[in-house]
């Protein structure tokens, strides 16, 4: 491995997986994977096999179909889980495995009930079982920021020695400061035996706000792989989001001096805008680098300022992540291969005629209903037409107004038990059509949180419904588009259904 390149292992579907809420299925998921390939990640973390069917699917599909940058899979430090990772990732192109073990003291005692020579033991009987399996082993201590680092050190040697290249070091509760995660990394670099084989990762957690400052400071103290998620997603409060980290080195590589980073930013505000999309997590406008305001000039004195030199105000311009205004692309009268064009401009390259059919019927609808239809609108189209495996879908759907703001509401759905359609009574049509809907459903699903946003501007705007529904105790999130917003809403409603079913009848299957 290359000292003056930084690698960007990136985590979206696995650490961001597990952002509360979201649920992505395979289809998303390897949308997503591509789209991760193309900016040029070297390794893309795709699950972890063991936790699900779901999972197992998920990395195994990647592995299959996404070429072009390492596809990793997660696990635990037993033969069961590691074995997992290496049946899904028969196919990759080139395979990682991730395992990891707790090494912190409070894990131990509290966590997994080991003592540390324990846990020396494990890493080196893990290591042993998954030498040759793969094409590279990278090993994390998980909470390494809290752990004795004589102990980290020791542990990360007997790793390198069973065959790891490359040594995480996760700030897995985001407890660390940027000076002292500096130190962290110096020392390990400096006391770990055999190190030199080896590169040094990070893998930095949002709790207090840090976590690309944090990466950042270990690159500067010899970390050479940064691990991170589009949009900072993750656990609780998130990890470091890869656009954060890739432009704050190149920004300032008066700073990092001279380290290759091979990430097209060009492309991230349509990568951006699609992980969005398909999770159901909206960006904060004034999120850095991908946030709608992120390259907005509100105040008369910086607008004076940007018109006489943009670099009074501007560090990046906002052409190098691709967030130019987005512009008026296709109308009623575009033609099938303007709109195949147009698809494979953002992105979207690896369509079948048959899905590029029937996503260009369904923007023929739109853009009878809605005259200017935007680069955010196609994007949204995609994201909600993407899986093939819905069990419900809705065929029809009416709702009548009442007064004292009743509402009447009667859908149809197509089941896996065939056509069904039912009625309810709530107050407003969306309260009556996702009541209808359940009765249709029959499971005891209950709606959590609802919102609604304009996708681009004017009164024809694509209305997004974004939800979250709880279902035996876990939460799935629905999004929706359409330009009536009850539709909108409906079709969320039956979106976070399709996830709670599609979750029920692996678990079943896996029983
Ligand atoms: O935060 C963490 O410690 C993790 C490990 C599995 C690397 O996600
Ligand atoms: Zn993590």
């Amino acid at each position: 491995m290359d000292q003056n390149r930084i690698y960007f292992f990136d985590t979206t579907l696995r650490d961001g997986e597990q952002t509360p809420g979201v649920a992505l299925q395979t289809a998303e998921k390897v949308e997503i994977a591509k789209g991760l390939a193309r900016i040029g990640v070297d390794v893309i973390e795709a699950g972890f096999p063991a936790a699900s069917p779901g999972d197992f699917e998920a990395v195994q599909t990647i592995a299959r179909e996404v070429k072009g940058a390492t596809i990793c899979g997660l696990a635990r430090a037993n033969e069961k889980d590691v074995q997992k990772v290496s049946e899904a990732l028969a196919d990759a192109e080139r395979s990682r495995l991730h395992v990891f073990i707790a090494t912190s003291d409070i894990h131990l005692e509290y966590k997994l009930k080991m003592t540390r020579a324990e846990v020396l033991e494990k890493v080196k009987s893990i290591l042993a079982f998954a030498k040759g399996k793969f094409d590279e082993i990278e090993f994390s201590g998980e909470d390494a920021a809290r752990t004795d680092l004589d102990f980290l050190c020791e542990v990360f040697g007997v790793a390198i020695e069973g065959g790891a290249t490359i040594l995480n070091v996760p700030d897995t509760v985001g407890y660390m400061i940027p000076a002292e995660f500096g130190d962290k990394i110096r020392y390990i670099r400096e006391h770990t035996p055999g190190i030199e084989k080896a590169i040094i990762s990070v893998h930095c957690h949002d709790d207090l706000g840090l976590a690309t400052a944090n990466s950042l400071a270990a690159v500067k103290a010899g970390a050479r792989q940064i691990e991170c998620t589009v949009n900072g997603l993750g656990e609780r409060a998130g990890n470091a989001g890869v656009e954060e980290v890739v432009m704050a080195l190149k920004t300032r590589h008066d700073y990092f001096g001279d380290l290759e980073v091979n990430i097209d930013t060009k492309q991230f505000t349509k990568l951006s805008k699609l992980v969005s999309r398909l999770t159901g997590v909206m960006v904060p406008p004034n999120k850095a680098v991908v946030g709608s305001n992120a390259f907005a000039h509100e105040s008369g004195i910086h607008q004076h300022g940007m018109l006489n030199n943009p670099q009074t105000y501007e560090i990046m311009t906002p052409e190098s992540v691709g967030a130019e205004k987005t512009s008026i692309v296709l109308g009623k009268h575009s033609g099938r291969h303007a709109f195949e064009d147009h698809l494979k401009n953002l992105g979207f390259q690896a369509f079948t005629e048959e899905k590029i059919n029937d996503l260009f019927a369904k923007f023929k609808a739109l853009a009878d209903r809605k005259k200017e239809v935007y680069d955010d609108d196609i994007i949204a189209l995609v994201a909600d037409n993407l899986n093939h495996k819905n069990a419900f879908a809705l065929v029809h759907q009416h709702y009548e107004l009442g007064d004292q703001g009743y509402a009447y509401a009667h859908v149809r759905l197509t089941t896996p038990d065939g056509e069904k359609s039912d009625a309810a009574v709530g107050d407003g049509p969306v309260d009556a059509s996702l009541k209808a809907v359940e009765r249709v459903v029959g499971l005891p699903i209950s709606l959590k949180d609802y919102q609604i946003r304009a996708i681009t501007a004017g009164k024809d705007a694509l209305g997004e419904a974004v939800l979250k529904v709880e279902y035996n105790g876990r939460m799935y999130r629905g999004r929706g588009i359409s330009t009536d917003i009850v539709k909108s809403s409906v079709h969320a409603y039956i979106n976070a259904v399709n996830s709670v079913y599609l979750a029920k009848e692996l678990e079943e299957e896996a029983q």
